[in-house]
């Protein structure tokens, strides 16, 4: 089998604060060849997710990071190019849905980390998207952790975004009354337009409390919180008993390493949660695999009939991605980011 060439990006400094492009490098080596069992793939879509910068080190975050010179992890779609394992032809198209495919052209594996799927139900790029990890971690959060009340209302921050975008439309599936909350009125337009929300408020704007009342008229039941930031004690006046809370996510606090601005409002949170009968709880999506299927199950019937829609932002080349990747936190969500590299 002959070798390719294949093109790494690899960690060469961890950033302090918002990610740079010189945090990377690109490097080329030869591709790994596929020993007895493995498969090799060819990556051809790269997805770039917070998680990615949770990974360079310097952040908020318990997860330990990746050692400087490492292949940065990441979601991938890629082709079956050799195969030495009976379940996995040439050909075939595969998801890396454990990360390990990672920031590459070529990756070896045993087929553990790797799903085949099937372009003709959904186009590939779903695979990383709404039926990916970002689609498994939305679904999770209101299946696993939350247990909506049937009609009551969902509130979803950081709405516009790919794992919210997804919470918020698998929850109008499920019959929930959902309420999105996003920056700018662009993208609360997009909410109820596009995406069918009952109703959205623009965190960014000066009338946002009074936005909020206006969209949450029988308060709020269940809250999916992405972004862990000061307009969340915002909520707390207007929800109700015994609410559920979920927290998926913390995006405002990923590249903040010198503490929090803004007044403590910790005091009034807790005294909402002990005076409200409030549930809340954090979940890692990782601890949440053994579900794959049964979401796959539920959810792509609905991505197939574009009842659960995406916008993706999509990345030219994979020499493209230290440029890009940092615009994730500084331009603030065009969609779910996924670079095309062949
Ligand atoms: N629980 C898990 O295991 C798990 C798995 C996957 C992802 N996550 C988390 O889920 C959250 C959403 O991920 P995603 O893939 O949906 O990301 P995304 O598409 O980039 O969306 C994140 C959104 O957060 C909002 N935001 C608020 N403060 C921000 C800040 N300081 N910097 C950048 N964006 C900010 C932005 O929307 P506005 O412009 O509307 O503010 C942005 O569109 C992240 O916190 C991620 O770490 C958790």
């Amino acid at each position: 089998m002959s070798s390719h060439p294949n093109r790494q990006i690899i960690l060469v400094a961890r950033p302090n604060g918002d990610p740079k492009p010189s945090d990377f490098e690109i490097v080329e080596r030869p591709a790994p060849v596929a020993g007895a069992g493995q498969v090799l793939v060819r990556n051809t879509l790269v997805s770039l997710d917070p998680f990615n910068r949770i990974l360079m080190g310097n952040a908020n975050s318990d997860q330990a990071p990746i050692e400087l010179g490492d292949t940065m992890f990441g979601f991938t779609v890629g082709i079956i190019e050799h195969s030495n394992n009976a379940a996995f032809s040439v050909g075939d198209h595969v998801t890396g849905f454990l990360g390990t495919t990672g920031w590459q052209d070529f990756a070896v594996s045993d087929g553990s980390d790797l799903r085949i799927v099937d372009p003709a139900i959904v186009p590939l790029s779903s695979y990383l998207g709404t039926l990916g990890v970002t689609g498994l971690t939305a679904w999770v959060g209101l299946t696993k952790i939350l247990d909506p009340k049937p009609g009551g209302t969902l509130l979803v921050t950081a709405a516009a975004g790919a794992v919210g975008s997804a919470a918020a439309q698998i929850g109008k599936l499920r019959g929930y009354r959902v309420v999105g909350v996003a920056g700018g009125p662009e993208k609360t337009r997009h909410l109820i337009d596009d995406l069918g929300l009952d109703a959205a408020a623009d965190y960014k704007a000066d009338d946002f409390e009074a936005q909020l009342a206006r969209a949450v008229p029988e308060g709020i039941d269940t809250i999916y919180e992405n972004v862990g930031a000061s307009q969340f004690p915002i909520l707390l006046p207007h929800v109700n008993i015994g609410a559920q809370i979920a927290v998926g996510g913390v995006m405002s606090q990923i590249t903040t390493t010198d503490g929090l601005a803004g007044p403590n409002r910790l005091p009034e949170v807790l005294r909402a949660i002990f005076y409200k009968d409030l549930t809340v709880r954090g979940f890692n999506v990782t601890k949440f695999y053994e579900f794959y299927p049964e979401f796959l199950a539920d959810v792509t019937p609905a991505v197939a009939e574009k009842k659960i829609l995406s916008t993706t932002h999509f990345i030219d080349g994979l020499e493209n991605i230290p440029s890009a990747f940092p615009e994730m936190f500084t331009g603030r969500g065009a969609g779910k980011m996924i670079a095309k590299i062949a």
